[in-house]
């Protein structure tokens, strides 16, 4: 059997605890984490006691983990997009291999830094593209390889971003603000120019692109509405992004699982929506219960960040308007510091003639991404949302079509299609058997990190831009 590999984590938030966290509980005999780097106490706390951390093994910045002596296998760089750089090159250059959440970096100089480093280091480096690693996509690249289309001849991919994820992440939350974060076409689409990139297998030739912010604006905030909801909006009856309508009532919640083809998740929708006082009672009988009736995790979790410990654990409907009244995520969101686009397009031409185009919208029914592939024999389409998968091929010779995969949402959600747990245990797999890069390495990865900036380039001044010197420009 292969040893444990050993793990510090540095940023114990929503990817750092509630996946690499729970992966590692999971599979005590693949991961242990050893020490923790996580400024809220609360956070940090909570990741030592779920993994036995010892107090002397937590810190409360990576600066200070990383100014320790190595003692641990790997790194997990699980911080915010602007504080990826410093805390993976420092790592690197302690000795550890590194996992590193995507985007790699949020500048093309700090991907290319990355790049030399772990050049420089010979370690490990995985960016976490976990798209590639799903059965779904996997599917997908297959499908080409094994020639099942022909030729392919052009792709059209999109990423339907939820209503309410765009309100919670991009418009209100960690990513509404480019300075603050990335722009929307780095952080949310890396994850789909990479895959773009993966499944024509050459790199971009030439890249337009259009788009902005048409929705979110104070323009289209009501007439005298106040700066949270809760503070008496006119509208709060009918406005679809009020804030306790999210938070409390849980409507994005309900709403996966009411589109979800499972009938027992169809029938809790139903009860959290329409019987509240009824899933009340019977949470006190039955405590799986508990979590629907006083939901806590995504989009919940990141409301409850920094606040004391007096209220970090009243997961109450009082408790929750309470924190509405001040939270960053009860502001009206036509009156937000938001500057990121809603809305994108992105058109690519390849190396090898492939035509593809990249449409990237904050205000889909449900989650998730769909596409289309053209080849010269056959057209795969395909839908990946979080209520379910399907990937169906349709001949052009026979006139046939044939679904080739199909998934379910379970109970536990979508973690990415699977592609959360498979990455890990790929990188693993890598970390025990050899020194060669991930799949997802850096130099792999910084392909689509060139196509978003050229796509944010070329929406900005309105021209086409040419790959081949936008990447000359980048190396020298
Ligand atoms: N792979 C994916 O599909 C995927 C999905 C979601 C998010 N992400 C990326 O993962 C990263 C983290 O996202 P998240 O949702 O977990 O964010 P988060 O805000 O929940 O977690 C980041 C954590 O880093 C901590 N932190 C801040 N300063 C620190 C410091 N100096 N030292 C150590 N820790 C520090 C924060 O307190 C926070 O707990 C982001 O870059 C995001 O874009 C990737």
């Amino acid at each position: 059997m292969d040893k444990v590999i050993t793990a510090i984590l540095i940023g114990a938030g929503n990817r750092g605890m509630d996946v690499y966290g729970n992966y590692a509980l999971k599979y005590p005999d693949k991961l242990k984490f050893v020490a923790v780097a996580e400024p809220i106490q609360f956070r940090k706390e909570k990741f030592a006691h779920l993994h036995k951390i010892p107090l002397n093994r937590t810190f409360n910045s990576w600066e200070k983990i990383l100014a320790e002596e190595k003692f641990a296998d790997v790194a997990f760089v699980c911080t915010q997009d602007q504080l990826h750089i410093e805390p993976t090159l420092k790592a690197l250059d302690k000795g550890y291999n590194v996992l590193l959440e995507k985007p790699m970096a949020h500048t093309l100089e700090g991907c290319i830094k990355i790049i030399k480093k772990v050049e420089e280091t010979n370690r490990i480096l995985g960016i976490s593209h976990v798209l590639r690693y799903t059965k779904f996509f996997s599917t997908v690249k297959d499908v080409i390889l094994k020639g099942k289309l022909g030729n392919v001849i052009n792709i059209s991919h999109r990423e339907n971003v939820s209503w309410y994820h765009m309100a919670h992440s991009f418009v209100r939350g960690n990513w509404r603000n480019v300075e603050l974060s990335s722009p929307m076409i780095l952080q949310k689409c890396c994850h789909d120019l990479d895959l773009l990139y993966w499944m024509v297998g050459v790199k971009s030739k030439k890249i337009s692109s259009f788009g902005g912010l048409k929705h979110f604006t104070l323009s289209n905030a009501p007439k005298d509405s106040p700066n949270f909801c809760v503070e008496g909006c006119s509208i709060e009856k009918t406005c679809l992004y009020y804030a306790p309508r999210i938070y409390i009532d849980i409507i994005p919640i309900i709403q996966i699982l009411e589109k979800s083809n499972i009938r027992g998740l169809k029938i809790l929708a139903n009860l959290r929506k329409k019987h509240v006082r009824l899933l009340t009672t019977l949470s006190k009988l039955i405590k799986l219960l508990q979590r629907l009736r006083y939901w806590r995790e995504w989009p919940v979790e990141p409301l409850y960040s920094g606040l004391p410990e007096e209220i970090s654990e009243d997961y109450t409907d009082e408790a929750k308007m309470e924190i509405l009244k001040t939270s960053p995520y009860g502001r009206c969101v036509y009156k937000c510091d938001n500057d990121v686009v809603d809305h994108q397009v992105v058109n690519i031409e390849f190396e090898n003639s492939v035509t593809a185009n990249l449409t990237m919208h904050g205000f889909s029914e449900r989650e998730g991404r769909t596409l289309r592939i053209d080849g010269t024999k056959a057209t795969l389409i395909g839908k990946f949302f979080d209520s379910g998968q399907k990937i169906t091929l349709f001949d052009h010779f026979s006139g046939t079509k044939e679904v080739i995969f199909s998934e379910k949402l379970t109970i536990e959600g979508s973690a990415h299609g699977g592609g959360d747990v498979a990455l890990i245990d790929a990188f693993l797999d890598i970390l025990h058997k050899s020194k060669t890069q991930p799949l997802t390495n850096a130099s792999e990865t910084l392909e689509s990190h060139l196509m978003a900036f050229a796509a944010n380039e070329s929406r900005l001044q309105a021209k086409v831009v040419d790959m081949e010197n936008f990447r000359r420009l980048v190396e020298n």
